[in-house]
């Protein structure tokens, strides 16, 4: 039973974040989308929000599955017994970004092991924070999140927004 492992803050859960997920599922038998709880990145959506997001993007895909986590990810990785952690690669930023991480990982538990998905040509420039800056100004995100929701991230950011 090969599990993989695919963290992250997922603030909101994006297209680029559901392409990487689809196709890490069909490269083991268990795939663990794991979302943050407490990023130091302050996010928009509670835990709550972020895991319920991720499930409904994801129904549907078979041998899925969305926990929440806080502490180190490697803790995570042998508690899960994981074979891999999956992250989408879009460039040379994230290249280094992650190479650091696996390097920290692997310096806490040698059997890590990471593989890093290139993302689709159209999804190189969704990311989560560019999601919060469109939404913010009432722009379309609707090539950027799950169709099921974009009414929901759109509305908190634009609550949030009213209320600052
Ligand atoms: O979506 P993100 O914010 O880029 O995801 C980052 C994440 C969750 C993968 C990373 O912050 C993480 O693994 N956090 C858990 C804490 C940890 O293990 N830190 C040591 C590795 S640098």
């Amino acid at each position: 039973m090969k599990t993989f492992l695919f963290p992250g803050s997922f603030d909101p859960f994006s297209l680029g974040h559901q392409d990487i997920a689809r196709r890490a599922a069909r490269l083991c038998d268990r795939l663990i989308v794991a979302v943050l709880k407490n990023s130091d990145k302050a996010p928009v959506f509670t835990a709550d929000e972020r895991v319920s997001m991720a499930k409904t993007c994801l129904s549907g895909i078979d041998g899925v599955e969305v926990i929440l986590f806080e502490g180190l990810l490697v803790d995570l990785y042998r508690k899960l017994g994981a074979s891999a952690v999956v992250r989408g690669l879009r460039g040379e930023s994230d290249f280094r970004i992650e190479a650091e991480m696996a390097a920290v990982n692997k310096l806490l538990f040698p059997e890590y092991d990471l593989i890093l998905l290139p993302c689709n040509a159209d999804m190189v420039f969704i990311s989560s924070s560019t999601i919060k800056e469109v939404a913010v100004f009432g722009g379309d995100i609707s090539k950027m999140v799950n169709p099921e929701i974009v009414d929901f991230v759109q509305s908190k950011i634009l609550e949030r927004k009213a209320r600052n």
